[in-house]
């Protein structure tokens, strides 16, 4: 055990935007991490970027940006999409940092030097989209298992990292240690794993430009995943500040995603570790997928990822909530609706749901219910707790206790649904004790007592939702009156904290219903949109098809239109005296230099124009309607200014 709750996500690949499944990782880690704080304990939590590998020099290529321009880019939309999240690290890294890339050489060499790591001769396949060497055996018709893409033969010299000694001691790790790889389904799977037999994992590749070399030898460069595994060590000062390491190692939770479970974290990582001599983190957790509705797995190549912060925007449309409480809300629905360690398929209208009934309903409710009576009945102050109060301690205890459990073991869900429990426990006090009778009894003492339990239930639910939704735990406290600063404590979730006298400022209500039945009209209005069969095109003539133009060009110049980052403007030569300026809108889909030499259909006759100010006499044709997915071209090398008939 450290000193500090040491936390962390796996670093993002920057070769896709971040989604709702980097997201619910990064999500799931400030909740623990925001809980943990709350506790008053010292927390690193740290999350990142894996920047390097072949995908990175590839996407910046096809974007026609130099790489480290394209990565800085994909960064700033990491940080921002965590900001927008209410994501708080206390770390972010980048694999491209200077500091990084000297402990990533430092481990290289101790490894090399314990003869963990050796020199030998890899044979075999590689996915260059995954990044990945793979067996024969995953395999599939020449594909990618993950990804489904043609895969590459390679033979080349690497370097090793011999986890095919560490099997056996693994094993009894695992196997001594009842919580180090979480949930039980996937500690089997990686126990099977292992117990298939272990081969040594390569570690580097041939020399590139953008991965960090390999000390000493000029030849090679480190594999992608080495590098990045070693960015925890990065964060805890590994070989560069012992001091602070000795403080914030080992990691109390490592969280991410099941496919990069049993091989990378719960195999090679461990065997690095083991090689270095330093401990091994407390839990790796492997959660879930989320997929889209149609059951499929969210990803770029499908288009069919949720973004999450648009999806919390439009939350907030539909509701008339805050977008920080929406946020909030669909942060809520994540760790809520599926069990951490299992897959889920994402859908607004489930999130709606939750939204009205968990959060409008039971939470909504308990609030708006007690404020206006307090203010009716009390002069809107908090009372003094008469001996008649401390109805909800027990349930209190209880719930503390059941949510420090379910945390200490990432279940999100387990520990919600007990909140959700005193949540309805103070809302059944509430409705029983009947404070509007009391009061035309003028029964002041059991009154003040029931209203002083129903506020108190109320800042104590807040202090349990805070790692889930920070903001609306600070806007629970501030109706109530409380400075959030102090209020939000984990040692105050206790009966009977509530200070007598504070005089309450009800506000409006922090989650206004969805009305349901106008959302279903909405969604199913745009759907049918959606599906419906695109307006057929008006019949033309044969003479008004032989009115336009279409010759065959080569384009000799292309680049792309400064402050416009659809266009690029060409020149393209139709076999006339001088080369026709072209400006076309496919800058987002083709980069100026895979323009080059390639023959192309052009409309030669179509009206000049000055497209942000620039000339245009002509225009390309590409398929594809919104977006071009490929070029019209010839498939013979005919003569430029051929005509198209
Ligand atoms: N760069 C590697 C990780 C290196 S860690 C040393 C990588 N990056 S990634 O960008 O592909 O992110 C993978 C992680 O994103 C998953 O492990 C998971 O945490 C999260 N998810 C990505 N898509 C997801 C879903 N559809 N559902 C849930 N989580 C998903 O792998």
């Amino acid at each position: 055990m450290s000193d500090v709750f040491y936390i962390t996500t796996p670093i993002y690949y920057v070769s896709g935007v971040p989604h709702l499944g980097s997201a619910y990782t990064t999500i799931a880690c400030d909740t623990l991490a925001r809980y943990h704080r709350l506790r008053g304990e010292e927390v690193v939590f740290a999350t990142g970027t894996d920047e390097h590998g072949n995908k990175s020099v590839l996407e910046a290529a096809k974007a026609g940006v130099p790489t480290a321009e394209y990565v800085d880019q994909m960064v700033a939309a990491y940080q921002e999409t965590w900001e927008r999240l209410h994501i708080r690290y206390d770390r972010f890294i980048r694999t491209s940092e200077a500091e990084h890339t000297r402990v990533v050489q430092e481990v290289f060499r101790r490894l090399l030097e314990s003869g963990d790591i050796y020199l030998g001769e890899y044979e075999g396949w590689y996915c260059v989209p995954c990044e990945t060497y793979l067996l024969e055996a995953d395999i599939i018709a020449g594909n990618c298992p993950d990804c489904g893409r043609e895969v590459n033969r390679v033979s080349e010299p690497a370097y090793f990292l011999r986890t095919s000694k560490v099997a056996d001691r693994l094993l009894h790790y695992i196997e001594d240690h009842e919580h180090f790889i979480m949930p039980d389904g996937a500690c089997k799977e990686v126990l099977g794993f292992i117990k298939q037999g272990l081969q040594d994992a390569c570690i580097s590749r041939a020399r590139t430009d953008w991965d960090i070399p390999v000390p000493g030898d000029d030849t090679q460069s480190i594999y992608v995943w080495f590098d990045a595994l070693i960015n925890y060590l990065t964060v805890a000062g590994f070989a560069v500040d012992e001091a602070k390491f000795a403080r914030v190692w080992p990691p109390a939770a490592q969280l991410m995603g099941k496919d990069i479970l049993p091989r990378f974290h719960a195999t090679i990582w461990p065997a690095m570790l083991m090689g270095l001599g330093v401990d091994l983190p407390e839990m790796i957790y492997a959660h879930g997928w989320w997929l889209a509705d149609t059951g499929d797995k969210m990803s770029k190549s499908r288009g069919n990822f949720v973004l999450p912060y648009e999806t919390a925007v439009e939350l907030a449309e539909q509701s008339g909530a805050r977008t920080a409480v929406a946020v909030d809300a669909l942060r809520y629905f994540l760790l809520r609706e599926v069990p951490f360690g299992l897959d889920g398929a994402f859908s607004f209208r489930a999130l709606v749901g939750r939204f009205n009934a968990d959060l409008a309903n039971d939470l909504g409710n308990l609030l708006n219910r007690s404020l206006p009576l307090v203010e009716r009945y009390l002069d809107g102050v908090v009372p003094t707790p008469g001996p008649g109060a401390g109805n909800l301690a027990d349930a209190v205890d209880r719930t503390r206790e059941a949510v420090e459990q379910a945390l200490a073991l990432a279940d999100f869900r387990g520990a919600l649904e007990a909140v959700w429990e005193l949540l309805g426990e103070g809302n059944k006090f509430l409705h029983e004790r009947e404070p509007w009778t009391l009061y035309k009894d003028g029964k002041q003492v059991e009154l003040e007592a029931v209203l002083y339990d129903a506020l108190d239930c109320v800042r104590i639910a807040a202090i349990l939702i805070a790692p889930f939704m920070p903001v609306v735990a600070e806007e629970i406290c501030q109706q109530l009156g409380l400075d959030p600063a102090a209020a939000l404590r984990w040692d105050l979730v206790a009966a009977g904290a509530l200070p007598p006298g504070t005089k309450i400022e009800r506000d409006n209500p922090i989650f206004p219903r969805v009305d349901m039945e106008r959302l279903e009209q909405k969604l199913q209005n745009r759907e049918q949109e959606a599906a419906a069969p695109a307006v057929e095109a008006p019949m033309v003539t044969l003479d008004q098809f032989k009115a336009m133009e279409l010759r065959v060009g080569k384009v000799l110049e292309a680049e792309r239109v400064p402050g416009a980052d659809k266009l690029l403007q060409l020149r393209v030569d139709l076999g006339e005296a001088e080369p026709r300026p072209i400006v076309a809108g496919i800058a987002q889909e083709f980069n100026p230099r895979e323009l080059l030499d390639r023959l192309v259909i052009v409309i030669a006759n179509l009206e000049p124009a000055t497209i942000r100010g620039v000339e245009s006499r002509g225009m390309l044709l590409a398929a594809g309607e919104e977006k071009a997915l490929a070029l019209l071209t010839v498939d013979a090398d005919v003569p430029v200014g051929t005509k198209i008939r």
